[in-house]
C-alpha cells in the first residue's frame, strides 16, 4: 500500500490562543500520560509498534544527525531471559552496595560506598538504590512483564549531545504510544542488563553505538492515565520592566559551598525524607490499581483482618522512611479518589529547593 501523504491541515491554528482555554488533544496526552507497569500478555501488533517508532524517527536532533538505532524485542522467552538475568545481576550488585545487611558490612562497606557515591551521585541516588533493593529481594520486577521492549541506542558520532537527541526521540514515541491507547514506561534499569557482556554482544551494542535507554510498551491491563500534581517552578522573567521572580516572590539564589557539597545518599535513612500518602478506607474498594502502578513497588495490598477486603499499605525502607517518591501515579489512577498525597518527596536536606515551590500543584491552564 502506498503511504498516504500527511494532510497539511493546520494543526495549531495560528492566533487562536485565548488565556485559560481548554487543553488540546496533544496537551491532554502530555498531562494525562502515566507510566504503565501492568500489561496484558499479548503484544500490540507490529504495525502499531512501527507507528510508534515512526514518531521517534521524526524527532528533532542536533544537526538533523538522527543519531539513533532501535531494537525491538517481543519474543516472550527472550524477554523473560532478560528479566531473569537483570534480577540476578541486581542481586550481585547489591552484595556490594547494600551495607545494611550485617555489622561488619556496615563497618567495612559504608565508608567505601560513601566515597564512591561522590562520583556516582545520580546512579547511587536513594531512589534507584531502593528500587534495586526491592528487585534483589524479589519484591519488584524490572520490566514489569511488558510484552514489548524498545532499546534506544545512540550513535556517538552524532552532533553535539546524542543522548539528549535520544531522550527527545523516546519521548516522541511515548506520547504517540499513549495517544494510540498503549501504555509505556522508561526503564533506566536496562543499564544493569547492559553491564552483562552477553547482552551487549547479543544486541550488538558496540562502537559507535551505546545504550541510551529502554522503553517497555503494551496494552495496559486497566486504565492508568490521569493528571498528577507536581512541584511548580519559581520562574525568573527578564522583560522590559527588568527582572521579576514569580511564585510568592521567592528569590532564586545561588547555593552555598556547603549546600553544593551535599549529595543525596542512602547512608542515613533519616536523610531520605520520602513521600507520604493517605488512603480513605471508606472510598477504597481494594481494586489494587495503585499497587500495580507504583514505580517504587512501595504499596502492598493486604487485609487488616480475616475476611476483610484488602487495602493498600505504604511500605517503609526504615522506620518512618516510606518507599514513596510522590510521583502521584497511584492517586491519578485510583478510580474512587481514595488517595491523598500528604507530603512530596523532599530532597531539601540535600538541595535547598530554590527553584521549586514546596507544595504540589495540578496542571494549570494559563
Ligand atoms: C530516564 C527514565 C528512567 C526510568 N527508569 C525507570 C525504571 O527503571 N523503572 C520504572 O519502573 N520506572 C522508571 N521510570 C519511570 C519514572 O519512575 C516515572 O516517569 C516517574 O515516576 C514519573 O511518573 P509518570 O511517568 O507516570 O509521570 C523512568 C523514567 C525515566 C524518564
Ligand atoms: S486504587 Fe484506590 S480504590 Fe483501588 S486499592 Fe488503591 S486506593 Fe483502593
Ligand atoms: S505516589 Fe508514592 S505510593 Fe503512590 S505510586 Fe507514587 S511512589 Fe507509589
Amino acid at each position: 500500500m502506498k503511504d498516504k501523504p500527511i494532510k497539511n491541515a493546520p494543526l495549531s491554528p495560528l492566533y487562536s490562543y485565548e488565556e485559560g482555554m481548554d487543553f488540546n488533544a496533544v496537551e491532554r496526552v502530555i498531562m494525562n500520560r502515566r507510566s504503565v507497569r501492568s500489561f496484558k500478555k499479548e503484544p500490540p501488533p507490529d504495525s502499531m509498534i512501527r507507528r510508534v517508532l515512526e514518531a521517534g524517527r521524526f524527532a528533532p536532533s542536533a544537526g538533523n544527525a538522527q543519531p539513533w538505532r532501535f531494537v525491538v524485542v517481543t519474543d516472550p522467552e527472550l524477554l523473560e531471559q532478560i528479566e531473569r538475568d537483570t534480577q540476578k545481576k541486581t542481586r550481585f550488585l547489591m552484595k556490594f552496595l547494600d551495607y545494611q545487611k550485617s555489622a561488619w558490612r556496615r563497618w567495612l562497606l559504608k565508608p567505601l560506598i560513601k566515597f564512591i557515591t561522590r562520583f556516582m551521585p545520580t546512579q547511587l541516588h536513594p531512589i534507584p538504590y531502593n528500587l534495586m533493593r526491592q528487585i534483589a529481594e524479589d519484591k519488584a520486577p524490572v520490566f514489569h512483564g511488558a510484552p514489548a521492549m524498545i532499546l534506544l541506542l545512540s550513535d556517538k558520532r552524532g552532533v553535539g549531545t546524542p543522548p539528549l537527541d535520544l531522550g527527545i526521540c523516546g519521548q516522541n514515541m511515548v506520547i504517540a504510544a499513549h495517544s494510540l491507547g498503549l501504555g509505556t514506561c522508561w526503564i533506566g534499569m536496562i543499564t544493569v542488563t547492559m553491564k552483562m557482556r552477553k547482552w551487549r554482544k547479543f544486541f550488538n551494542v558496540k562502537y559507535p553505538y551505546e545504550l541510551s535507554d529502554c522503553l517497555i510498551l503494551g496494552w495496559p491491563k486497566r486504565p492508568f492515565d490521569g493528571p498528577v500534581e507536581r512541584e511548580a517552578q519559581v520562574v525568573e522573567w527578564f522583560d522590559k520592566a527588568g527582572k521579576r521572580t514569580e511564585d510568592e516572590g521567592r528569590e532564586v539564589s545561588n547555593l552555598k559551598f556547603g549546600d553544593r557539597m551535599r549529595i543525596p545518599n542512602y547512608f542515613s535513612e533519616s536523610q531520605v525524607s520520602s513521600g507520604q500518602i493517605k488512603f480513605d478506607p471508606e472510598l477504597c474498594t481494594g481494586c489494587g490499581v495503585c499497587a500495580d502502578i507504583c514505580p517504587a513497588r512501595g504499596l502492598v495490598m493486604e487485609s487488616r483482618a480475616v475476611g476483610k477486603k484488602k487495602l493498600p499499605r505504604l511500605l517503609e525502607s526504615a522506620p518512618g522512611v516510606s518507599l514513596c517518591m510522590t510521583c502521584g501515579d497511584c492517586r491519578a489512577a485510583c478510580p474512587t479518589g481514595a488517595i491523598q498525597l500528604l507530603r512530596g518527596y523532599n530532597t531539601s536536606y540535600f538541595y535547598k529547593k530554590l527553584s521549586q515551590t514546596p507544595e504540589l500543584k495540578p496542571p494549570r491552564r494559563y
